[in-house]
């Protein structure tokens, strides 16, 4: 008898795309200590965009929140063309062109990087990048070796990223069959998601936050107000105040968001899922205040996550300047002044300050997501 360690078993646990991708650096480590850096940049086709999605290295993240066109990016179109992976041994010699990108891996001290594309079903969906602190790291014997680890993290995120587009499909259904007869448009989510990206950006130094979650934070915010689904029309679309009783059923709705949240989940058997939580915090949380007196739970400020935190912020500002069946718009100054007044007492101050300070971005969203009707 001999004890096998099997040093990917951390793989079947339910951790983040990014610990998962951390256990199999590890693992490669094992054998190529000089491997510094791996990240995985997804390819957007509608906007052409490249973005840094995940990463694992022990210095510095040289490309955090960094997104480049494809079509500006000649070396990567490159391997794209050849359908294959490339090998640069000295980044010294390959800093001296335009790529920003390379310019800041080498600043950070890499030498050597082996380029990936990664496929589904054929089709091209980013590139994996294995970085070296050695010049001439990529013998092809390490290449051969390094090669199926490359192609065990491009399935792991394929497959994560299936089970979101699977759930975020089905939530999406579920939302258009019932019919929400709410004033909350399209145009709201899309501004209000925008937002909280744009505060989860703002907060990624201070908090540490990876891309990762900053992408999860948007992609999930839309579905915050999911629960009112189970509201009747008389409460929903009451033109005015609400009576105690209709408050009472209205204050179900992130209870209810969770529920249906939760029922999906067990459907599509996606319980596994880490960034699934995110989601479940910003349907169930997203109306705890941070002086305990919010709802469902009342739960004081230290036990309301960050992303519920950051919904809020985004989700109220945009209700504020929005008509609703029960309010008039706000101005961008009242609502400003009211974000402020709620800060500490209500709402994150990091959350608020960092929205405040950027009504630039802000209102370029706004121009972008306008509409005349209700939002
Ligand atoms: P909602 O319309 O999406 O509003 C989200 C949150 O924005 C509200 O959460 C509140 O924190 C903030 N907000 C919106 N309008 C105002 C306002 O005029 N003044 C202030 N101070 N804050 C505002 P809240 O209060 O927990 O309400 C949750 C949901 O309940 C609202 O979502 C809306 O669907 C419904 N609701 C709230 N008040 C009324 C009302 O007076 N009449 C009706 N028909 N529905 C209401
Ligand atoms: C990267 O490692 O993220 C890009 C640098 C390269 O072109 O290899
Ligand atoms: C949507 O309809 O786009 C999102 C669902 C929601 O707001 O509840
Ligand atoms: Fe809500
Ligand atoms: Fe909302």
């Amino acid at each position: 008898m001999f004890e096998h360690q099997d040093t990917l078993t951390s793989l079947d646990e339910n951790t983040s795309l990014s610990e998962k991708l951390t256990y199999i650096h590890a693992a490669l480590n094992e054998r190529f200590p000089f491997i510094a850096r791996i990240s995985v940049a997804i390819y957007d086709a509608k906007t052409d965009l490249l973005k840094t999605f995940i990463q694992s290295s022990s210095g510095a993240d040289p490309l955090k929140q960094y997104q480049a066109r494809l079509s500006e990016a000649g070396s990567l179109q490159e391997i794209l063309r050849l359908r294959r992976p490339r090998v640069v041994n000295d980044l010294d010699l390959f800093a001296s062109g335009t790529a920003e990108h390379t310019r800041r891996i080498a600043e950070e001290g890499y030498r050597a990087s082996y380029t990936m594309p990664m496929y589904n079903h054929g089709q091209f969906f980013g590139f994996l990048f294995f970085n070296s602190s050695a010049v001439d790291a990529f013998s092809e014997e390490v290449l051969r070796q390094i090669d199926p680890f490359g192609h065990l993290i491009s399935l792991t995120v394929i497959h994560e990223l299936a089970s979101l587009r699977t759930l975020l499909a089905t939530v999406q259904t579920a939302h258009d069959i019932a019919n929400v007869r709410d004033s909350e448009t399209g145009a709201h989510l899309e501004r209000m998601s925008r937002y909280a990206r744009l505060i989860a950006r703002k907060l990624a130094d201070q908090y540490e936050l990876s891309d990762e979650y900053i992408e999860n934070i948007f992609v999930f915010s839309p579905l915050h107000d999911i629960g009112k689904i189970g509201i009747p029309d008389e409460v929903l679309l009451k033109p005015g105040a609400l009576e105690s009783e209709e408050w009472e059923i209205m204050k179900t709705h992130p209870v209810k968001g969770r529920e249906i949240i939760d029922r999906m989940l067990g459907n599509f058997n996606l319980n596994g899922v880490r960034s699934i939580d995110i989601l479940r915090n910003i349907a169930e949380l997203h109306h705890e205040t941070f002086d305990g007196k919010g709802y469902p739970y009342g739960r004081s400020a230290a036990a309301i996550p960050l992303e519920s935190r950051i919904v809020a912020v985004a989700d109220i500002f945009d209700a504020l300047v929005s008509r609703r069946p029960y309010k008039q718009a706000w101005s961008n100054d009242e609502a400003f002044a009211m974000l402020q007044k709620l800060a500490g007492d209500k709402l994150d101050q990091d959350c608020v300050r960092v929205l405040l300070e950027s009504r630039e971005e802000l209102e370029t969203i706004q121009r972008q997501f306008n509409e005349d009707s209700l939002g």
